[in-house]
Order: C-alpha cells, then structure tokens, then sequence
C-alpha cells in the first residue's frame, strides 16, 4: 500500500473511497469539502456513538463513496479504535478498492492515528480463506491518502505497513495445514526470508545434527512424527549495529499438537495446526526487523516439530537429558511446548543472546485466563520483562505482566529426574510452565510470552481482527521492540 498526505482543502480529495471519522465532536476539522448532508446523516444514523459503525453515501465521484466511520465515545478512544474504525472503512467498501483518502482529526496524535489506520486496513482485510477454491485473492486500498497530514507521516505509515504485512505473512503459516506446512517447510520459509534480506541468514539443524547437539527435550517430542523436526536459527548482524545487545527471539513452533500419547479431545484440535505461531511471529519478526534495517544484532531460535501419536512417540515416564544438562520426567506428553523451548532457550543464550523472550503457545490456562486480547508476560528480570510489555501495548499486540517466584519451583519436582514437565494439579499453568523455562534460560534477562489466547482464534474478535486463525501475534510487538532497543 502506498502512502501519501495532502492537505485538507474545500474540494473533495481525488479518491475512490473518502473515510470521515465521526469523533466525539462529530465531523472533524479537516471535512471542509462535504455539504451539510454528512452531518445530518451521521447524526440521524447515530455513527458517531459506536466504533467502527459505518453509514456509506454513494456519489458519482470522486469519490464514487464517502463512508462516515464512528469513533465511539470519547473516553474510550484509543488506537485500537482506530485499528477498528480502518477495517470497518475497508469491509464497507471492499467492492471499490483503488485509493482511500483519510480525513485525519484530532483524536490522537497524527502519527498514532497514522499507524492504527494502516494496522486496520491491512490486519482487518487479511482473508484466512485461501485454500476456498476460486478464492479471489483480496484487492485492498492500493493507496492511502492521509488528509491533513505532515509530510514526515508518509514513512511512519509504510513502515508500519511493512510490519502489518509481515504480521499477515505469520498469519498464512499459522493458517497452512500440518499437511503443507512441516517443520522442514517452515525452515524453508526462514532460508527464504534469508535470501531476500541482507546480513539475515538462516540454517535448519535436522535430527542428526540437533541430537548430536544433545538437545534431548526436543528430539523426544520430535520421534513421533514422520515429518522430521527441524532447529531453525536466523542471524541479523548488520554492520550498522550499535552496542552489545544482542536480541534473542525463541519461538514454539509445534506445525501439529495432538497432545501425543496423552492425546487431546477432539474438539477444536484442528486449530492445534496454530501450534506453530510463536514460532512464524519469530520467524516474520526477525525478518521483518531485516526489512527495516535496524541497527542491532538479532538471533532468533525457532523449534519446530510436530508433537505426534505413533508407535515411535515419546510416552508419559520417558526421562529426557536437555541439552544444558538436566533431565526430565515425562508426566504429559501434551506439555510438549516447554520441552522444545528448554533446548531452543539454551540453544539461543549459547549461540550470544544477551536478551532473551520467548514467544509461545503455551497454556490453556493463559487462554482462559486473559482470553484473546492480552498475551501474560513473565521473566527472570522485571524490568526486562517490562520492557517487553511496553513494547506489546504500544504496537496492539496487547500484554500484561504475570507473576513469577521461586515458591512455584516446588511445583516441578519430580522423585525420579531434577524436575517433570507437568503437574496433576490445576494450579498456577502459565507460571509452572515459565518456572519450567527458567531453569534453561542461562545468566542473563528473559521474558516469556504465553500467547495461547492472543495467536490463533477459534473465533474472531470484535474489533479489526474479526477473522478466525491465525493473528500474527507477535510481529509488531518485536518490531516495536527491536527498534526500542536499537535507539
Ligand atoms: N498447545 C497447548 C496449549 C494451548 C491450548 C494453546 C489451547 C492454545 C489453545 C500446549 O501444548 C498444551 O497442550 N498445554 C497443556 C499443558 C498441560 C498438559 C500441563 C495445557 O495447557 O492444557
Ligand atoms: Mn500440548
Ligand atoms: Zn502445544
């Protein structure tokens, strides 16, 4: 999507689709070219009083529309409204296409506003439905008109549609079935990320080489699958880099969780195909950080494997040797996300992260606990962990700090092995898993972010994410992070 500003004028802008939010003080500023017809409309229709409530006028043009777009009231106006308002502008018009002009108001800072339009109209017009045969690939806005902007907003806009597209780009993997996307093709993605950006490369550790590694958690979940495993590890060392920080980005990437031998029920397991999205948002983020050209180094360890039932499948009571030494007893075979995180968060502090965060799948407990909007951070280094978060809530990927402490370590106890992958009692999930982690994260701050709820929907939200599956989760809050620690 290409983006352009133009100053707001008494002439009604050359565009197809002209978007005129409807805020708190009704029509903004910058509406100098519509008659008082518009007002009337948005005041009959109410829009004003509901974000993203859409009433379209159809003129002649240009442009050939005018949608008036409702902001809500105003104590609850923030970016995502926005994000909400852009993709109701997008579905509204979805037949028109072509160039949208955007009256910019006085609702939030220009270059909030900036961003949040384009978060909207890319992440709220991403069609999960691609295998649909005849399935038209969607043709959204070519251009973005931003009326009564700054010329400086221009590269804020594309830049965060570069993010947004990256973010869609993680949401066609977390979408592809376990049939199509296996480990091995996801290592493809990476090599193929790699050779599109410069000073990014990428490597696929297969099982000879990881287990020759001793990465014993991971090979365990990985036997019992005919579709080997893969490591997957990314480098972006750019001369451009500034300081000692090195980001390490880790990501879950189970391509199907089955639970194993400790098998799951069968409702919803097909969205089990989303076991992989902390993974793809590694793996997108870390090239999309490429993309950028941030000046700072970045690593990112991705472990993929599909979590499988067979006669060669890891069981409840297998130990297994971690590649940092320790070993562990199996007592579920569906606690599989941790047990590939413990070699890949090792692996990564090996190979030179100074900071560490994970992004993974991880409990049940956190989706039913946050539900879709927030992501639960927890780490070993508060004001890392913090930093993080931060970084969440100012790109829309939503997160919010969960407690940590070394009382919960007695959760993870086992008579046989220095700890078990899962405890019979319903308490504390998501801090028993980050517990789990803590002990192969190595010296050094790590944050952990449980995105069960927040990567893949089993139903849509409502808001600009109103489509099913995969949700990028992930993508933008590294972008934001990475350019935080690159500053
Ligand atoms: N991939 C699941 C967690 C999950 C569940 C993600 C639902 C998204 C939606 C994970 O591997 C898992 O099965 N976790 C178990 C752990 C338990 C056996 C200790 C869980 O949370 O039930
Ligand atoms: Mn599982
Ligand atoms: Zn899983």
């Amino acid at each position: 999507m290409k983006v352009e500003v133009s100053p707001a004028s008494d002439s009604l802008p050359e565009a197809d689709v002209l978007a005129v939010p409807i805020g708190p003080n009704g029509l903004p500023a910058t509406a100098l070219g519509l008659d008082g017809s518009a007002q009337r409309i948005a005041d009959e229709e109410e829009v004003g009083a509901k974000a993203g409530r859409t009433a379209v006028l159809y003129l002649d043009g240009p442009p050939r529309r005018v949608v008036l777009v409702g902001l809500g009231p105003a104590d609850e106006l923030d970016a995502d409204t926005l994000r909400t308002a852009a993709a109701a502008v997008a579905e509204a018009t979805e037949r028109v296409g072509g160039t949208l002009a955007w009256l910019l108001d006085d609702s939030l800072p220009h270059t909030e506003q900036a961003r949040a339009l384009v978060d909207g109209l890319l992440l709220g017009t991403y069609d999960p439905g691609r295998w649909k045969t005849g399935a038209k690939s969607e043709a959204p806005f070519e251009r973005l008109v931003l009326v009564g902007g700054a010329d400086e907003l221009v590269g804020q806009a594309e830049r965060a549609a570069t993010i947004a597209e990256a973010a869609n780009r993680a949401r066609d993997l977390a979408n592809t079935g376990a049939n199509e996307l296996t480990p091995e093709r996801l290592g493809d993605r990476a090599s193929e990320l790699a050779a599109t950006h410069a000073n990014l490369t990428a490597e696929a550790l297969g099982p000879d080489e990881f287990i020759e590694l001793g990465m014993g958690a991971f090979a365990g979940v990985a036997q019992g699958s005919h579709n080997p495993a893969r490591m997957i590890v990314l480098r972006y060392e750019p001369s451009s880099a500034k300081g000692d920080v090195v980001l390490g980005l880790v990501g879950k990437a189970i391509t199907f969780d089955t639970g194993g031998i400790s098998i799951k029920p069968a409702l919803y397991m097909e969205d089990m195909k989303g076991d992989m999205s902390g993974g793809a948002a590694v793996i997108e983020g870390i090239g999309v950080v490429a993309e950028l050209g941030l000046p700072l180094r970045a690593l990112a360890v991705v472990a993929a494997a599909e979590n499988a039932v067979g006669g060669g499948a890891f069981r409840p009571g297998d130990i297994l040797r971690a590649m940092n030494g320790k070993t562990i007893e199996i007592t579920n075979t569906d606690a599989e996300g941790r047990l590939v995180l413990a070699d890949a968060l090792h692996y990564a502090r090996e190979l030179g992260a100074t900071h560490l965060v994970d992004f993974a799948t991880l409990t049940g407990a956190m989706n039913r606990a946050l539900g879709d909007l927030y992501a639960g951070v927890m780490g070993n280094d508060d004001v890392w962990r913090d930093e993080v978060v931060a970084a969440g809530e100012a790109s829309g990927d939503h997160a919010w700090p969960w407690p940590m402490h070394r009382r919960y370590r007695a959760l993870i106890e086992s008579a046989f092995a220095d700890m078990k992958n899962s405890s019979v009692r319903g308490q504390a999930q998501p801090t028993y898993a980050a517990s789990f982690l803590e002990e192969f994260v190595g010296d050094g701050p790590w944050a952990h972010v449980d995105v069960a709820g927040t990567a893949f929907f089993t139903w849509g939200r409502n808001d600009y994410l109103s489509q099913k599956g995969g949700t990028g989760y992930g993508v933008r809050l590294i972008a934001e992070l990475a350019t935080k620690l690159s500053a």
